[in-house]
């Protein structure tokens, strides 16, 4: 494609103009695409409402750019592989002419049970292609889609469906994962006793024993059967809703971050297209679920809307052993394959024997997703994997930001282990002291911020304009605050640092500390908990739960399996703490706020240094809390 950057001086060039000129640039990105009517302005925007507005006025069908666009030269090119979790099992594939077909079956299976342009469907299904075309299909009719990880539980998937008023559930019977076969319509059934949902679409997966409820519950491939697999896509304009995906923050509440159609379509592309270097003919794997924004923006979207072919896996990197990934590469002959650090360092632990079965010569690019990778595994990630010829992009990004932001260029921008490297074309990153003031130069830390907008970004919370406001755009006047903090070297290069709020990152799901307390808070026994992340081999950062309770009739072991029960049930399996520990009272400032730095540093084992702790009300307590850590 003719955006495509080629070289280092090229993408000197693209960044600069990007800058100097953003309309004319995005413009020139987007010209590619179909609209079925053009902008009267690229760009409107505002920081400090937030405002932001891409393709004003234009009107377009991100399917249509998926199929119509370029459905004659790839219609016979495999647009999805998917892999069983079983190995046993066969896969299927799915060329983007058949996957036109299903997405248009199921569009009007949509339609013909009332759904339409503006409805809210909540999608909550395994890692299977339907769980591809479920969004395409709502994306099709213009309904909004809000995918929710199947590893959510009940009560965290009926807050979803209330917060956002959904119409429909999508979701399936069971889920395969590696030696379990797990309940899933179940769960939604529990959730609908604390929500309610008009029709209920159920894709037969492990055929296991599921209720249906008349008039509401219906079989996928029933409800397909006699659908045409023609459907005319709904005409939206640039600005309309895409979708919604819930992610945590700092407060109690996930919050809805909205993406809109014109702006996300381009970016996605653009930013898949160029890290990624994709080639035709490359089979490309990215191993996220589909419920989190990689699997949005790069399963779904980017890849499909570059004409890529782009690998779906049901399993988990262990099952049946820990060379999984490496016989999937094997078996595809997967060329760029995408992951999380978590994975990499969970697999680094098995040691190389599991590689040395597979030959890994297809691959030619890697990547790395969704929390800061440490040296040592992005060593072992280059050397093991990628036979040290795969360059390996650090992507940084954020479900807010749609996009990958700071990456290096397959093979063209020089990489350093452990950094994001440099800002893609229209990213305009700025690193600033806690006052806001803009750190320039090199070798300098701070918090990261943007200070323009992209074609990518989140236009607002959904249902709660105000707290999008709050939360991104009031910390540093007309700059987007990420929530990290960041390094630039004396290269100029950056390094993401990590959370610099209370979000947590374990194994590379976000969490809010605040979220996994009032999950433990519920419990009847506890009186109060604070949570802190700490360093984890594995995970990047474990959960820590300093817990009062009233421990009578009870041992901690009891409470504490208790609790991690509790958390499962609000929120789910992910969330539960790798450590509980037992404490007569929490730090606290004489305002009464918890001093979280000291729970921290008690968390990670570095004693010696407490800092400041004439200001606590007690100091006392932490005494008691360090004699209590195990
Ligand atoms: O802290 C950063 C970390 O993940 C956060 C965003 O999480 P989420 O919205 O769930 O999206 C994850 C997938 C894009 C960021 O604020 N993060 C993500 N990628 C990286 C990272 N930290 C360091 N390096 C990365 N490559």
């Amino acid at each position: 494609m003719s955006d495509r950057i080629h070289t280092l001086s090229g993408y000197l060039y693209e960044y600069q103009k990007s800058v100097t000129q953003p309309e004319e640039f995005w413009a020139r990105i987007a010209d590619s695409f179909h609209w079925r009517k053009r902008w009267s302005k690229v760009l409107k925007w505002n920081f400090e409402e937030p405002d932001v507005k891409w393709f004003v006025d234009a009107k377009l069908n991100i399917t249509e750019n998926i199929f119509e666009r370029h459905l004659f030269t790839i219609g016979d090119r495999p647009a999805i592989i998917w892999e069983a979790n079983d190995p046993n099992e066969a896969g299927r594939t799915l060329t983007y002419k058949e996957l036109f077909h299903e997405v248009n079956r199921f569009a009007n299976a949509l339609k013909s049970k009332g759904i339409g342009k503006g409805d809210k469907v909540i999608i909550y299904m395994p890692m299977v292609p339907e769980a591809a075309i479920a969004m395409l299909a709502c994306a099709r009719i213009g309904a909004i889609h809000s995918v929710v990880f199947a590893g959510f539980s009940s009560s965290a998937l009926a807050d979803r469906v209330n917060d956002c008023g959904a119409k429909a559930i999508l979701t399936a019977d069971g889920n395969f994962r590696g030696s379990k076969k797990i309940a899933v319509k179940a769960v939604v059934d529990e959730a609908l006793e604390k929500s309610e949902v008009e029709t209920v679409i159920v894709y037969e997966r492990t055929q296991q024993e599921v209720s249906m409820k008349e008039g509401r519950d219906f079989w996928w491939h029933e409800v397909i059967a006699e659908e045409s697999q023609e459907c005319a896509p709904e005409e939206m304009d640039s600005e309309d809703m895409l979708f919604i995906l819930y992610t945590s923050g700092s407060t109690g509440k996930p919050k809805g971050v909205v993406h809109t159609t014109g702006g996300y379509m381009v970016y996605s592309q653009y930013s898949f297209d160029n890290v990624f270097q994709y080639s035709e003919g490359d089979v490309y794997w990215c191993t996220a679920d589909v419920g989190w924004i990689t699997g949005h923006s790069y399963i779904v979207y980017g890849p499909l809307l570059a004409g890529a072919t782009t690998l779906m896996f049901e399993g988990v990197p262990t099952f049946p052993d820990a060379g999984r990934f490496w016989q999937v590469v094997e078996k595809h002959q997967v060329n760029v394959f995408y992951t999380a650090p978590t994975a990499i360092r969970a697999l680094q632990a098995y040691g190389t024997e599991p590689i040395q079965k597979y030959d890994l010569s297809s691959l030619k690019v890697l990547g790395s997703v969704g929390e800061p990778i440490n040296e040592e595994a992005w060593h072992w990630y280059h050397t093991h994997i990628g036979r040290g010829k795969c360059p390996i992009v650090d992507t940084w990004w954020q479900t807010e930001t749609g996009g990958i932001m700071v990456s290096p260029i397959a093979g063209i921008t020089p990489t350093k282990p452990a950094f994001a490297t440099l800002p893609l074309p229209g990213v305009q990153l700025c690193i600033v002291d806690p006052e806001g003031n803009e750190l320039t130069g090199n070798s300098v830390e701070g918090n990261l911020c943007i200070k323009f907008p992209w074609p990518g970004m989140i236009r607002t919370t959904y249902g709660d304009h105000e707290r999008c406001k709050q939360t991104y755009f009031s910390t540093y006047k007309g700059m987007y605050f990420t929530g990290d903090g960041v390094k630039r070297d004396h290269d100029g290069y950056y390094r993401i640092l990590g959370r610099v709020d209370d979000v947590i990152n374990v194994s590379g799901h976000r969490m809010g500390t605040a979220e996994v307390e009032n999950a433990i808070n519920e419990h009847p026994k506890v009186i109060e908990s604070a949570v802190v992340g700490y360093p984890h081999e594995v995970k990047g950062q474990g959960i820590y739960a300093y817990v009062i309770a009233d421990l009578t009739n009870r041992t901690e072991d009891n409470l504490m399996n208790e609790i991690k029960e509790m958390i499962s049930k609000i929120i789910g399996p992910i969330a539960k703490p790798d450590k509980i520990q037992f404490v007569p009272g929490l730090p606290k400032t004489r305002s009464g706020k918890i001093m979280r730095r000291i729970l921290r540093k008690v968390a990670e084992g570095s004693l010696d240094n407490m800092g400041d702790t004439s200001t606590l009300l007690d100091p006392d307590v932490v005494t008691k809390i360090i004699e209590g850590k195990k």
